[in-house]
């Protein structure tokens, strides 16, 4: 049998603990919304998407389920994917709890196209997702294997510009620092206890294994697996505080302070032809 790569046992071994922080009350998470059905998505992808009532959509990499979970509610047929067993767990009783139908299935994302049946109308993932897979090519080609032709895949997430920096590293003129280079090669291995979401919690699972990708890198994996670019936005805001210096900004978005120095996210859309 083959050995699991350290990528993935490490990285699953660090979202297997985040599930219950992310949980926990003083999480960033906030599922009231959600059982009031009054769940809203970032500006981004609400201003974005589409309407998607009465379509087959996959979310990958759904976490626990908030996001795929309000894609019901907008009347989806959702289901979604993600390789933590406690996500998933989570997900299936957050569904039950709030009488929401939705199917929740674990898996890997490259093994994605086994485990699912059928093809869909809408890929949809967004917000912390190909930063923690090795190979971008791989990724474009299992989102096109699950679309049906004419299905379109909606995608959002930090844009890889922002990336290059890291509030951690002291930079001069109040600056952060370096994380990766724009063009860094294979993983970047992070050691933090911190979670995003929660601001008390600390991690025992510290080391992740993380995937810098140029947005012309992303762009091009989708072309070469036969999907058709329709949309490339992008933005000087972001879902989360990535530095220290962000503000508020509308729709659950923030950011820098001043200017708008630096592009924080992406979103496309590529259509299967
Ligand atoms: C930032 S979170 C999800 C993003 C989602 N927007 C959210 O905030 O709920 C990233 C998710 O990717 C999942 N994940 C990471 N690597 C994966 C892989 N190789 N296959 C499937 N899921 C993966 C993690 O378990 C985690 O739930």
């Amino acid at each position: 049998m083959m050995s699991e790569p350290e990528w993935r046992r490490l990285n699953r071994a660090n979202w297997d603990e985040r599930v219950a922080i992310h949980m926990a009350p003083e999480s960033d998470y906030d599922t009231h919304l959600l059982r009031q059905g009054n769940y809203i998505l970032h500006a981004i992808e609400e201003r974005e998407l589409g309407p998607v009532a009465g379509l087959r959509l996959l979310h990958l990499q759904c976490h626990f389920g908030v996001d795929t979970l309000a894609l019901a509610q907008k009347g989806a047929q959702v289901t979604g994917l993600d390789f933590s067993a406690p996500a998933i767990a989570a997900a299936r009783s957050l569904a039950a709890e709030i009488g929401i139908e939705a199917h929740f299935v674990q898996s890997d994302i490259y093994e994605a196209r086994a485990a699912l049946e059928g093809e869909f109308d809408r890929v949809f993932t967004t917000w912390g997702t190909i930063g923690w897979l090795p190979d971008i090519q791989g990724w474009a080609e299992v989102v096109a294997s699950l679309l049906r032709v004419g299905g379109e895949v909606y995608f959002a997430d930090m844009h890889p510009a922002a990336l290059i920096f890291d509030d951690d590293v002291p930079g001069t003129h109040g600056m952060p620092g370096w994380f990766a280079p724009y063009f860094h090669q294979g993983e970047i291995v992070v050691d933090d206890a911190r979670d995003y979401a929660n601001p008390v919690a600390r991690i025992s699972n510290i080391r992740t294994h993380q995937f810098m990708h140029p947005v012309a890198d992303v762009v091009q994996a989708l072309l070469d697996a036969g999907l058709r670019l329709t949309m490339l936005h992008e933005h000087d805001t972001l879902a989360w505080k990535q530095f220290g210096c962000m503000v508020e900004a509308e729709g659950g978005l923030y950011r820098l302070p001043d200017k708008p120095w630096l592009p924080l996210s992406y979103s496309l859309k590529a259509i299967k032809p």
